[in-house]
């Protein structure tokens, strides 16, 4: 038996857990209809194989029609969902992992425009500034309807055959009952810390009067919001040791914060470039002041993390949940003592962020991962090897040179830099986004472990290429920024990529036309107040950097906001001059004919990249595909088979930034999937 803390079991109550890794309760967004069909079980199946001892389904499962889902969440107030869930409980349970579901009222965090049009409910009339609802106050027949809407859906759990349920509290209606920043209730149910918790209480037993005893039922809750006004650590740990005493609660799975802004939902998930685990130690304080068995969750992105947080006492069982979105198979490669081989959590947030806007959870480097019935995970091999030329190391070129790889192919990759990681290099030259090197440094390992021959400092023209005799060369060479925006004064402006790179010295009053609306606007403006400039950023958009979610933007704003960024929407330049030391940037407005000025001593252009696209075109005459991709058999993993020109002798790809300028996902998405069907 392995001594690793981490694959020691664990007894809860009558279960018991294989190890003590957990996957806590995430909305993925792939419900259908409100259902967690084939793709939601697929991907908590795969998760299962691969060795989590229990997974928390759902995320914020609606046990009532007016928790409308405001981000696809699965609606447990649906008889309709005993059936799926217990295809999917079964399906893991064959795998060996243990299934609960969290259910929860979401309270004001969702929106009147969601599901069936109800009013929001919560223990105020102050929204919440996520979802922006204005909710009505509770009255007692919300009360008395909710708590019994909670008894129903655990009960319908416990019919789907899971092993338990866990009830939220953090930020959603029980919580904000407990706070008193959002409870402005009278008594009974509003006032003292009793009368606070007293709907926690009738919840809690009207589920055990449905379940009974002996079915498992844990709270995930907030043990200190971390503000003035909120529950603090004391309060915390009160509520920790009557949750306990209760006796109806059979774990306690700790956060600390607050989720009703995106700055404070980023603390408590925190992303790249912010500290691992910092509120480990405050579950540890939790475990050790109720000796009860504690769940925590809050980045812990590698095992040794994880292992710490178990050998140390500080957990029973610890959540990966995001490193488990990266990489499903991360138990299965501790077991094998393979762990240098794990995708790492990069930390992006990608994933929540398109969660939180009901958009399907996906990884920014795992493109697996929500498409688990497509099986993009198992790279079959070819068969007959071919000789596969890839141009271009950045992360599109990675994947496929890393898919070929595993497939069998004879795989040669040229790149014009010295190091691999085209784009990814220049946005972790901004410390909070080091992180990011990861997604390259990963596959690098993967691809030497694979056989792939690098060529660095290698521009690479259609002489070199077509002399390694290959049967199919893929063109990842990325995109140049696209800086030639203005009707006036190209030849007057930087780009974003100058500023990133430190080719070109921020100025002392800058001006960034924000075109693209993507990180790299923000780094230059973050490059721009470092050096001690004033930066001011204009974008015809409606909002400030419209392709930078929600949690991912909460670095960038503490960054520029003390430092005075101006942040100017509806305006973009469309004019430099130069006139003596200063230039003057003429701004119009897509509302009218409106003009304004800036004098400034430099204007930075951020309009994401054109296509470097040369070797693509020159090579595609000479291509027995003359370029052309098989959609469908690409969308579907089938050969590519296009024939266009007899004469050629290889066929021609191009993918990644080398056709349109997009994002990493998509760029490694396009990477995997060609390379899975040549
Ligand atoms: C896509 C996504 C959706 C989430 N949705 C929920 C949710 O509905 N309920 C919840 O309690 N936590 C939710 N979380 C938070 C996770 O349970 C976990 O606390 C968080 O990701 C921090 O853990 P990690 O660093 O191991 O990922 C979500 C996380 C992700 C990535
Ligand atoms: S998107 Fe980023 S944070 Fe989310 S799982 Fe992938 S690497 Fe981790």
């Amino acid at each position: 038996m392995s001594r690793d803390p981490l694959l020691q079991p664990f007894k809860l109550k009558h279960l018991t857990l294989r190890n003590r890794l957990l996957l806590t309760a995430h909305e993925p967004a792939y419900a259908e209809n409100g259902m967690p069909k084939e793709r939601y079980r697929a991907y908590h199946v795969e998760r299962a194989r691969a060795g989590i001892a229990l997974t928390m389904t759902a995320g914020s499962a609606s046990v009532a029609r007016d928790s409308a889902p405001a981000f696809n969440n699965i609606l447990a107030w649906k008889d309709e969902v005993v059936g799926w869930m217990r295809k999917l409980v079964d399906e893991c349970h064959e795998h060996g992992a243990a299934v609960m579901i969290q259910l929860t009222h979401l309270g004001r965090r969702t929106r009147w425009d969601a599901g069936d049009w109800l009013p929001v409910v919560s223990a105020s009339e102050q929204r919440e500034p996520a979802h922006r609802a204005v909710p009505k106050r509770l009255e007692d027949w919300d009360i008395e309807r909710i708590t019994k809407d909670y008894g129903d859906a655990a009960e319908r759990m416990k019919a789907a055959g899971l092993d338990g349920i866990e009830i939220m509290a953090n930020g959603h209606l029980l919580d904000q009952l407990w706070s008193p920043r959002t409870n402005d209730l009278d008594a009974p149910y509003g006032g003292s810390l009793d009368d606070r918790m007293r709907f926690t209480f009738d919840v809690l037993t009207e589920v055990r009067r449905r379940v009974g005893p002996g079915f498992i039922v844990g709270v995930r809750y907030v043990g200190d919001e971390t503000v003035p006004d909120g529950l603090s650590k004391a309060d915390g740990l009160e509520i920790s040791r009557r949750l306990k005493s209760s006796g109806m609660v059979d774990f306690l799975n700790v956060v600390r914060g607050h989720i009703d802004t995106d700055a404070g939902l980023t603390d408590m998930i925190p992303l790249q470039g912010m500290p691992s685990a910092p509120h480990l130690d405050f579950a540890g304080e939790i475990r050790s002041a109720t000796d009860f068995p504690t769940f925590h969750a809050g980045r812990i992105p590698d095992v040794a993390t994880a292992r710490h947080a178990i050998a140390s006492g500080k957990l029973d069982m610890v959540g990966m949940t995001r490193a488990h979105l990266a990489d499903p198979e991360i138990l299965a490669k501790v077991i094998a003592g393979e762990e240098e081989r794990i995708r790492p959590c990069v930390g992006a947030n990608y994933c929540i962020d398109r969660a939180s806007k009901g958009q399907e959870a996906l990884c920014i480097h795992n493109p697996a991962t929500g498409r688990e019935t497509l099986g993009l995970n198992r790279i079959d091999h070819a068969g007959k090897p071919r000789r596969v030329v890839i141009v271009g190391a950045g992360p599109a070129g990675m994947e496929a040179a890393r898919v070929a790889a595993l497939r069998g192919h004879d795989v040669i990759v040229h790149e014009a830099a010295s190091d691999p990681g085209g784009q990814i290099r220049l946005t972790a030259r901004t410390e909070r986004r080091r992180e990011m090197l990861s997604i390259i440094s990963w596959r690098f390992d993967e691809c030497v472990r694979a056989g792939v021959t690098f060529h660095f400092n290698s521009l690479a023209d259609a002489e070199v290429v077509l002399g390694e005799g290959a049967d199919d060369i893929i063109i990842a060479t990325g995109g140049l920024p696209n800086d030639e925006v203005l009707t006036t004064g190209n030849g007057l402006v930087v780009s974003s990529w100058d500023i990133l790179a430190g080719d070109v010295e921020p100025g002392a009053n800058v001006l960034i036309e924000d075109g693209a609306g993507d990180a790299a606007g923000l780094q230059a403006a973050e490059a721009v107040v470092s050096a001690g400039g004033r930066v001011e950023i204009t974008t015809r958009d409606r909002t400030v950097s419209p392709e930078v979610m929600g949690m991912s933007l909460t670095p960038a704003m503490r960054k520029l906001q003390p430092a005075g960024a101006i942040f100017t929407v509806g305006w973009r330049v469309s004019a430099v001059t130069q006139e003596g030391n200063e230039l003057v940037a003429e701004l119009s407005s897509d509302y009218g004919d409106f003009k304004a000025t800036r004098r400034v001593d430099q204007v930075v252009v951020n309009h994401g990249t054109l296509p470097l696209d040369e070797l693509y075109f020159d090579l595609k005459p000479l291509s027995a595909n003359l370029g052309a991709v098989d959609y469908d058999a690409l969308v579907e993993g089938r050969p590519q088979a296009v024939e266009r020109n007899p004469e050629g002798r290889f066929r021609l790809f191009r993918i990644g930034d080398a056709v349109a300028s997009r994002d990493t996902h998509a760029a490694i998405y396009d990477g995997l999937r060609l390379a899975r069907c040549i």
